[in-house]
């Protein structure tokens, strides 16, 4: 069995995989509420709050399943990109286990395994498909080689997208994270929408940027106001236009490319809207399309414990005294 941890940014999640892949527990203590005054995460509130909730779902984990720590083969965590803080406090304690059990340790890339939880298994992920994951901290579109290997394609060059649904929210005065609260206000709704910005340039042609759209949705409201009645309206208009932005750049990345398939995860592909448009994209241009599945499109453990899965497999991992685990806060990202 392989135990993995994912602390890369607010959600605590611990999950435990058999050697098949089959999933024995999966929990997640999300911190929302207590970054939610802040409007935004607190990155040393974070990783305290991890390295106080880790041991004790770890204890949960085996409690439940009935397993100890003499049944694991190895333990999986992310190790970066995400906040040093948070990927420190699973390094630490996951370094503090190993005193006693000597488990191997492996390092798992947090892009990557949200692309892997959008395939059922790593055999359907084809050399030259394209990954594109939308977060709160990522809007990048990467060819995948052979996979894990990533080659990054575009990106946004300011906010992610999901850092652009946050910043609508905050501006109609709406909880942290926005996104969901704005989808919830937007659907149903069938009314015309704002277009916010004409054109969006970009240095490289399938590069993206949100932050135009954000101005331009700040102005919106300012010009609307607060009235509850105008929500929807706001709501679908911001996310119209994040969504439209997204389509755009990727519809021409995919007719420029032509890749084998299209692999899409993070939190912004939980959005319903979004994964119509992305169908009805994928279907006009016969591009096969995978997006995770909707729980598991946010950070979690699960998709840590597929990946570690797949590396330990494959022999990459690290033995006591774990000398190369050490947080890795922008693997990859320049
Ligand atoms: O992948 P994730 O959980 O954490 C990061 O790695 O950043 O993504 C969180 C982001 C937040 O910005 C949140 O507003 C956005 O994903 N998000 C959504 C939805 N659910 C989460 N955005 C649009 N629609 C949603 N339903
Ligand atoms: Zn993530």
């Amino acid at each position: 069995m392989i135990l993995a941890l994912e602390t890369s940014c607010d959600d605590t999640s611990v999950a435990l995989v058999d050697m098949t892949g089959a999933l024995l527990f999966h929990r997640s203590l999300s911190q929302i509420p207590l970054h939610a005054p802040f409007g935004g995460v607190v990155p040393e509130l974070a990783s305290r709050t991890h390295a106080l909730h880790l041991p004790a779902l770890v204890e949960e984990c085996l409690r439940e399943t009935g397993r100890t720590l003499s049944d694991l083969s190895a333990c999986a965590l992310t190790i970066g990109p995400g906040l040093s803080g948070g990927l420190l406090a699973a390094i630490a304690y996951l370094k503090g286990v190993g005193f006693g059990t000597r488990l191997p340790l492996v390092p798992v890339h947090h892009v990557r395994a949200h692309l892997r939880v959008a395939a059922n298994s790593p055999d359907e992920i084809l050399p030259g498909s394209l990954g594109l994951v939308v977060s709160g901290g990522h809007t990048h579109l990467y060819r995948i080689d052979l996979w894990p290997n990533l080659a990054l394609l575009a990106r946004t060059t300011d906010d992610a997208a999901g850092e652009a649904f946050d910043k609508g929210a905050k501006a109609m005065g709406l909880p942290y994270p926005g996104g969901p609260e704005i989808e919830r206000l937007a659907s149903g709704y069938t009314g015309r929408t704002e277009r916010l910005v004409r054109a969006i340039h970009t240095p490289a042609p399938f590069d993206m940027s949100f932050s135009g759209l954000k101005t331009a949705f700040v102005a919106l409201v300012g010009r609307e106001g607060s009235d509850p009645e105008k929500r929807p309206f706001l709501a679908a208009s911001c996310q119209g236009a994040i969504i439209g932005h997204l389509i755009d750049r990727l519809g021409k990345s995919l007719s420029h490319y032509r890749p084998p398939a299209l692999f899409v995860g993070g939190g912004v592909a939980a959005n319903g809207a979004f994964r119509r448009a992305l169908e009805a994209l994928c279907g006009d241009l016969g591009v096969p399309l995978r997006v995770a599945p909707r729980p598991l499109c946010g950070d979690n453990a699960v998709m840590v414990a597929l990946m570690g899965l797949e590396l330990f497999r494959e022999g990459n991992f690290c033995s006591f005294p774990y000398d190369e685990i050490r947080p890795r806060p922008r693997w990859d990202e320049d």
